[in-house]
């Protein structure tokens, strides 16, 4: 099939199909093949894009700013500060202002709704770098390390343990269900996903011949798994007093080595990162104090272990975003 995305946004996957996400995932892997040969592929060159990051960001942000050069075109990045945004200036106004500027914008925010306008007002491709409720480039990335690891991920289980209401949680039920991958989530049932976004997942899921479950066990939800994903017990934006009580309702959910061993014996660990596996960050150590929980979402051992997938599935976030700006941006 002939696939085609120039000038489409990037919004959520629930927007894209089964074929275009696959064609992303081929396209990042022969850019990937490229960028290992020290092979030119400026293929955007005299082009620029603007990134906005009203939150902060290692991964997405470096992977933008590499992915855009290395296809050659021009980059600026605009801060949560510095930029007149949201403050004295409407969405909608600066999408159009952007516009006349730049051949693609990249935003980082809160709501997805701010996204959405952004593209609604905007004539270049827009990008969603993380909102609150979806993450899509993300998951380009975690697939792309599942096809790394298992060859065809159709029939495949992933199984994410944590807050499962959160932007990660809910994009992966999405793109599981598209891409037909058994998707479970554990949890306790206060943080079960948005029921009208299970319902269409699983709608999809059915279509593709895989299956959604929400459980409170993990046991059972880690059965047969090949993945197993968390994610932060508190996102960003989320107030730091959810803390506490976060811990009391996601401790049994922690990834450690017993969880582990109850998935397939060839499973692979993934986390979007970052990652509270220790105590060597600011928070991690605040918590530590406070809690006296010296590791959160995964336990240290699982984070190195030569299960855990992270490194890869970190780098793979360049790949995969430098497959949309080209997809998106290139002439025919
Ligand atoms: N995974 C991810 O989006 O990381 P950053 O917050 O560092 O961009
Ligand atoms: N759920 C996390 C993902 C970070 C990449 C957050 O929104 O903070």
């Amino acid at each position: 099939m002939n696939i085609s995305l120039k000038g489409r946004d990037f919004l959520k996957l629930l927007d894209y199909s089964q074929e275009e996400i696959l064609y992303l995932l081929g396209l990042a892997k022969v850019l990937k093949e490229k960028k290992k040969n020290h092979e030119n592929h400026a293929y955007l060159k005299g082009k620029n894009v603007v990134l906005l990051f009203e939150k902060d960001s290692t991964r997405t942000r470096c992977a933008f700013e590499v992915g855009a050069m290395d296809l050659g075109m021009g980059v600026t990045y605009l801060g949560p500060t510095g930029s007149q945004m949201g403050k004295k200036e409407s969405i909608a106004d600066t999408a159009q202002v952007l516009s006349r500027m730049y051949d693609g914008i990249e935003y980082r925010g809160f709501e997805q709704t701010v996204v959405e306008e952004l593209a609604k007002n905007s004539s270049v491709p827009v990008w969603n770098g993380l909102t609150n409720e979806f993450h899509p480039t993300q998951m380009l990335a975690d697939i792309l390390t599942m096809q790394e690891n298992f060859g065809e991920v159709k029939g495949r289980k992933l199984v994410f343990l944590g807050d499962a209401r959160n932007n990660v949680a809910c994009s992966l039920m999405v793109v599981c269900a598209k891409l037909g991958i058994h998707f479970a989530c554990c949890a306790p049932k206060e943080l079960f996903p948005n029921e009208t976004l299970v319902s269409i997942c699983k709608e999809i899921a059915q279509r593709e011949g895989s299956t959604i479950l929400l459980t409170e066990d993990p046991r059972e939800g880690v059965k047969d798994a090949d993945v197993l994903y968390t994610d932060v017990w508190v996102s960003m934006g989320e107030d730091a007093s959810l803390w506490e009580d976060r811990i009391r309702l996601l401790k049994p959910y922690q990834v450690n080595k017993e969880i582990m061993s109850y998935a397939n014996p060839n499973a692979i660990f993934l986390h979007c990162l970052p990652s509270f596996h220790d105590t060597n960050t600011k928070i991690g150590k605040e918590i530590s104090e406070k809690f006296g929980i010296n590791e959160m979402e995964v336990t240290n051992d699982v984070f190195v272990s030569s299960q855990s997938k992270v490194m890869d599935q970190a780098e793979n976030r360049l790949h995969t975003i430098k497959a949309v700006m080209l997809a998106t941006l290139k002439d025919e």
